[in-house]
């Protein structure tokens, strides 16, 4: 399917040309005429919730100013970013729609439920105990919430094309970052149970179960993300990255070793009888990359986010009476935790460029 892209080397020497008027990190990548995506359907974390906390008490959530500052109308819906989540980018790049609704909105048309919601919830993890402190949707409740979706799907299109859709949909997963972020290293619940590896292991059988679950209900096409640089998260510089905040080595080093065994035992799904589709797709190197080369991506910021001091805000501490930074396209980091709209846009270009045939030839 080499059709896919535009060639690798056409968009590397283009962006010699351009390289100072527009991010040129990545190629492009471009939705083949002859495949069409049905929907978009996301579980996990913040990375990939379009405002599910909304909808339930708890205290993580982005539904106030300044999150969406350059979101639609400067509306602030409970995605934790300055703008649109990874899971509106996607959508928008597979040609399935812009703008991607939280499952819990009870006002969803149903054209609008038919393309793909979210099920993601800020803070949860694939470890039941992270989306008990948080107060989050867990993972496992995210797959009964799918299923009470497959059910309205069959009596808005019926049995058949529910299944059609299930089939030729993509799904996205990311789980893992509060686990270790604000479980593991911040409670010492799992600390005294657990090493690192030992939590990893434990971590990856859960998120296995879940994959294999999900494919139970009829999804393919299957995208698990590994972590991101959890280290390198302003949060995390502030509380273990000493006097420099560089970036947290511990952190990093669990990121590491977490999605190399995720990666190989999603690999080892797929030699399963059926075989279980899923890609494991790699964060970490394009971010870490970023982070170390900021003005190759257009960024002067890294190591803080735009809102507040950009060293400790997160959800409710970041909030109407926060500072906001003057330009935030300079910024990888919106908030402590999560990156702007103009970092996550290059991070799935990236994602998008490396995995986009293996996951259409699932
Ligand atoms: C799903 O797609 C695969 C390959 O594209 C096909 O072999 C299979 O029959 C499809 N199943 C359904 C239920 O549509
Ligand atoms: C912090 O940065 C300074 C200046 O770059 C350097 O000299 C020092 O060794 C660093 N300290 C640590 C603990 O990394
Ligand atoms: C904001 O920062 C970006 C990236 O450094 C730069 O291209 C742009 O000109 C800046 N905008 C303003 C208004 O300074």
């Amino acid at each position: 399917m080499e059709f896919l892209f535009s060639s690798s080397k056409m968009p590397a020497l283009f962006c010699l040309y351009i390289n100072l008027l527009v991010n040129c990190g990545v190629a492009i990548f471009i939705m083949p005429e002859n495949v069409t995506i049905p929907a978009l359907i996301a579980f996990g974390d913040s990375i990939l919730d379009q405002g599910n906390n909304n909808y339930f008490p708890t205290f993580i959530r982005a539904n106030f100013p300044p999150y969406g500052m350059n979101f639609l109308g400067e509306k602030a819906t409970g995605r934790f970013s300055n703008a649109k989540t990874p899971t509106d980018l996607i959508a928008e790049k597979i040609k399935v729609k812009e703008y991607v609704p939280p499952y819990l909105n009870p006002f969803i048309e149903d054209q609008d439920l038919i393309t793909g919601v979210s099920f993601a919830s800020s803070a949860t993890g694939i470890d039941p105990l992270t989306a008990k402190i948080n107060s989050a949707i867990p993972m496992m409740d995210q797959l009964q919430m799918f299923s009470s979706f497959i059910r309205k799907l069959h009596l808005l299109v019926g049995k058949v094309e529910t299944s059609n859709i299930l089939n030729k949909s993509l799904y996205l997963v990311s789980t893992g970052s509060d686990d270790f972020v604000d479980n593991y290293f911040t409670y010492p619940i799992r600390k005294v149970q657990y090493d690192i590896p030992s939590y990893c292991n434990y971590l990856i059988s859960k998120a296995s179960t879940f994959v294999q679950e999900l494919h139970k209900l009829g999804a393919r096409r299957v995208v698990v993300f590994g972590l991101p640089a959890i280290g390198c998260m302003p949060t995390s510089r502030t509380m273990h990255g000493g006097k420099n905040r560089s970036c947290a080595s511990i952190y990093n080093k669990a990121a590491k070793f977490f999605n190399k065994k995720l990666s190989s035992e999603l690999y080892s799904l797929r030699s399963k009888d059926p075989p279980v589709k899923v890609v494991f797709a790699d964060v970490y190197s394009p971010m870490l990359d970023i982070i170390k080369n900021p003005q190759s991506y257009g960024f002067e910021i890294v190591d803080k986010g735009c809102c507040g001091t950009g060293e400790v805000e997160v959800s409710w501490m970041c909030n109407a009476l926060s500072r906001t930074c003057s330009n935030v396209s300079k910024y990888f980091f919106w908030d402590s935790f999560h990156p702007t709209e103009k970092a996550y846009r290059i991070i799935v270009d990236n994602l998008l460029e490396r995995y986009a045939n293996e996951v259409l030839d699932l």
